[in-house]
């Protein structure tokens, strides 16, 4: 997605300068053509000639000194950016930006140029939540400054709390976003994620393998498509995508009770979650105790959502995933049809790429009018835009 895009970017003094030099390497591996600028304070934590080896080209810092073949320079790097990324971002120079202060090669630019700007700040704690820097963080994001907020945990300087540069991931995320078509602005999307768990005793449950990772790829790609998203999750061991409305459930009643309470107020529905169809008929409040005999745990069946929504369904797109191992389509192709679908994604668990715990997919979609598409394997977030397609020309229907 980032391949050939312009990407100018600022580095500021800040202990976390050295993290920009993983940044470059993160977008130019992404195929973006990398140009960075320097304040004279980041030069002192780490060396142009570092980002210039990275990014292979090179790096401005002093506005006065103009290498031979430039225009001048800050006007046409401000012109040439698709895109503009200060990160790691200094109080000094968001507080710069947003007073209006071009003063040095990066905020004369900065201010010069037309790009979307994403700014990633990195500071002390109280530097950061002074009302003073919220204030200007205000005043920039008022002028259409995106931000990736720092983190919490251990500073630099020692003290505890938000402040450390975003994680570099979130941050190229950003950046990636922004190109991306907001086709699905204004719509409400809700997605389930994630295994059930239903519980036998304290410290035992009937489970299943699912990571999250389908649900939690097509969650992202909702909101970076501009969906307002509700993200209906059993227990995972990864992290949500920041900005979408995050529920935690344990069992699929839960899941049940929660999807049913946003049901509703959304335009569509994903359900890859793998919900367990049965659950323990009776759970012990105390630690079952092993003895000399078989145990036998009778399991009752659980509601099946999906097909609850579909007996419910108005306006709502439903989509239906579907983890098969024989008669993929065939299996696939009646599910569709008893849980009243607009669409069913089908994966063949028994092919090596595809389903459970993995990052990719190989997956053929069918459509209410019996329409078949097949992908190749891809990698979960890719996958998520291309069924995120097919769920827009429903959407539109
Ligand atoms: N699903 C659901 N509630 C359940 C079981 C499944 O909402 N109790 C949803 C899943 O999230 C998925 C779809 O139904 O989107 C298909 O799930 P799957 O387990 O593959 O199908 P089942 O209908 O449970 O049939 P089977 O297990 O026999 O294949």
């Amino acid at each position: 997605m980032l391949k050939g895009k312009k990407v100018v970017l600022g580095v500021t003094g800040s202990i976390a300068a050295y993290k920009a030099a993983e940044i470059t390497r993160a977008l130019v591996k992404e195929r973006a053509l990398v140009k960075v600028i320097m304040t004279a304070s980041a030069t002192r934590f780490i060396t142009p000639l570092t980002f210039q080896t990275l990014s292979n080209n090179p790096v401005a810092v002093d506005m006065f000194e103009e290498p031979v073949a430039w225009e001048i320079e800050h006007i046409s790097l401000a012109k040439w950016a698709d895109v503009f990324l200060i990160a790691p971002a200094t109080a000094n120079v968001i507080g710069k930006m947003a007073a209006g202060i071009a003063d040095d090669m990066l905020t004369t630019t900065v201010m010069a140029t037309r790009a979307p700007v994403v700014v990633a700040p990195a500071m002390n704690v109280n530097m950061y939540t002074n009302p003073i820097t919220q204030h200007n963080i205000d005043v920039l994001k008022q002028n259409g400054y995106h931000f990736v907020q720092p983190e919490s945990g251990e500073l630099a300087c020692g003290d505890r709390g938000q402040g450390r540069l975003a994680d570099i991931k979130d941050i190229v995320d950003c950046v990636r976003s922004l190109f991306i078509k907001k086709d699905l602005a204004g719509k409400r999307i809700l997605v389930t994620a994630g295994p059930t768990r239903e519980p036998i005793d304290p410290v035992r449950y009937i489970s299943n393998y699912s990571s999250g990772k389908m649900g939690y790829a097509l969650a992202k790609a909702a909101r970076d498509r501009g969906a307002e998203v509700v993200l209906v999750s059993g227990p995972v061991s990864i992290s949500p995508p920041s900005g979408v409305m995050l529920e935690r459930i344990n069992t699929a009643e839960e899941m049940m009770r929660s999807v049913l309470k946003h049901f509703d107020n959304v335009d569509a529905v994903i359900m890859a979650a793998a919900v367990a169809d049965y659950r323990p008929m009776e759970y012990s409040e105390v630690k079952i105790k092993k003895s000399d005999e078989d145990m036998v745990v009778h399991l009752g069946k659980n509601p099946d959502i999906l097909k609850e929504l579909g007996f419910r369904k108005g306006k709502q797109v439903l989509i239906g995933f579907a983890a098969e191992t024989n008669d993929v389509m065939l299996n696939a192709g009646k599910k569709l049809r008893e849980k009243n679908l607009d669409m069913i994604v089908v994966n063949d668990v028994t092919q090596p790429g595809a389903g459970f715990e993995v990052d990719t997919n190989i997956v053929n979609v069918m459509t209410r009018d019996g329409d078949v598409k097949s992908f190749p394997l891809m990698d979960k977030g890719e996958l998520s835009h291309m069924i995120l397609d097919l769920a827009v020309d429903l959407m539109v229907r």
